[in-house]
């Protein structure tokens, strides 16, 4: 094991599983999977991005230890998390008779593992499942937890299952690869650790920020790690979403209404991208009821601004709709209970709690704000 390499556990009783964080791990991959699934059959789905540069490389490490390998590779972007797509997956896994006792593996970002995460788990009532995560964001969050599915023309993954992978496999080399832009809208989701309750952690995030941008190093796998084990300790206390966890979507209610009113276009806006403005949007807001001092929204902002990611709804390209549609697009994606929204707002820093008493007058007058009408 290499020095950097790092290990994360799930505890779920008998569904626990590790994350195996750090560099050489898709060459190991083979080696990993062997000693832990049974199963010599493996479909792998990835997108055309990922595939390209290490498809090859997970085939050979997979090959060496006498597993066949049936890959499908998808259109690279958000809209491949829809219905046609999934048929596609739900087929592919079909016809390489992957049994029981063998996998599929996602090889991709957060769309391929949500989507194959969704296929493996309604295939044969529930299929072995392992995520190879090759985005930042999907080695710090999506990889992890065991949410899958796609969206709908009625929002942002409205459908699919809980279903939680057997391993996780985030090979850090890959990040080198990624788009600077990709990379950025990750650390939003590593920066939401900090927010949530991990205060020490944020500050860390604001001082030593360009040594988790910079290739390769600790920092960069520290930064990963702590991410893993913020969300593995949620998981473990609240597989299901019952309270806790809603803490996990902190700026994913106005991400998800952006995410909607963009088509999710990824040219206009990807997810990192929308959960960065929703989260200095959940702090404004925060602000604006009086729970929290505008000088933290302005903090939280700097510090996404800083590291290159988009703090406000006019940096979108392309215009959007209205105060009156994002609200639509909000109540659709978190329940109304008694007339009322529910939002993940802040006390202070790392002080996110869950709100589920926020009138949708008051979202309505800050989003007309907001967008200058
Ligand atoms: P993505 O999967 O679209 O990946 C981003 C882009 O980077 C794609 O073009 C992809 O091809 C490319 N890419 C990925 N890895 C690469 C690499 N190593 N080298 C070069 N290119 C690479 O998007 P994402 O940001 O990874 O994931 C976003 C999705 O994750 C959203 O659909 C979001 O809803 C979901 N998500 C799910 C959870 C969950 O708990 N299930 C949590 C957070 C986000
Ligand atoms: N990304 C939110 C969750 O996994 O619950």
């Amino acid at each position: 094991m290499d020095d950097l390499e790092k290990t994360v556990r799930v505890e779920l009783g008998d569904r626990s599983y590790d994350i195996l964080i750090g560099p050489g791990l898709i060459a190991r991959a083979g080696a990993e999977i062997a000693g832990r699934l049974k199963g010599r059959r493996m479909a792998v789905i990835t997108d055309e991005h990922v595939g390209a540069r290490y498809l090859d490389a997970l085939t050979a490490s997979l090959a060496a230890e006498g597993i066949s390998v049936f890959p499908l590779t998808l259109p690279a972007g958000e809209r491949t998390k829809s219905f046609d797509p999934l048929i596609r997956c739900c087929d592919h896994v079909l016809e390489a008779k992957i049994e029981r006792n063998d996998a599929v593996i996602a090889l991709g970002g957060g769309v391929i593992g949500d989507l194959t995460g969704f296929a493996a788990g309604i295939v044969r009532r529930g299929t072995r499942f392992i995520q190879i995560p090759t985005s930042l964001l999907a080695q710090v969050d999506s990889s992890v937890g065991g949410k899958t599915g796609i969206n709908s023309r009625h929002g942002k993954n409205l459908i699919g299952v809980f279903h939680q992978p057997d391993l996780v496999l985030a090979d850090t080399d890959v990040l080198d690869t990624l788009p600077p832009r990709e990379f950025r809208a990750g650390y939003a989701e590593v920066a939401k650790y900090g927010l949530i309750d991990k205060p020490d952690f944020f500050e860390w995030l604001e001082k030593s920020w360009r040594d988790v941008f910079a290739a390769g190093g600790p920092a960069r796998i520290r930064a990963i790690a702590a991410s893993c084990q913020a969300k593995a300790d949620v998981v473990a206390q609240d597989e299901r979403e019952a309270g806790l966890r809603a803490l996990l979507n902190l700026g994913h209610t106005f991400g998800h209404a952006l995410e909607a009113a963009t088509g999710y276009d990824s040219a206009r806006l990807v997810h990192g991208e929308g959960v960065s403005i929703g989260m200095v949007l959940a702090h404004q807001f925060s602000a604006r009821m009086n729970l929290a001092s505008p000088d933290l929204a302005r903090r939280v902002e700097a510090h996404l601004r800083a590291v290159g990611l988009p703090v406000s709804m006019d940096e979108i390209p392309g215009g959007l709709p209205s105060a009156e549609t994002l609200l639509e697009a909000i109540a659709q994606d978190k329940k109304v209970k008694g007339g009322k929204l529910t939002f993940i707002l802040t006390r202070g820093l790392g002080q996110s709690f869950v709100a589920d008493d926020v009138p949708p007058s008051e979202v309505l007058s800050f989003l007309r704000e907001k967008l200058g009408g």
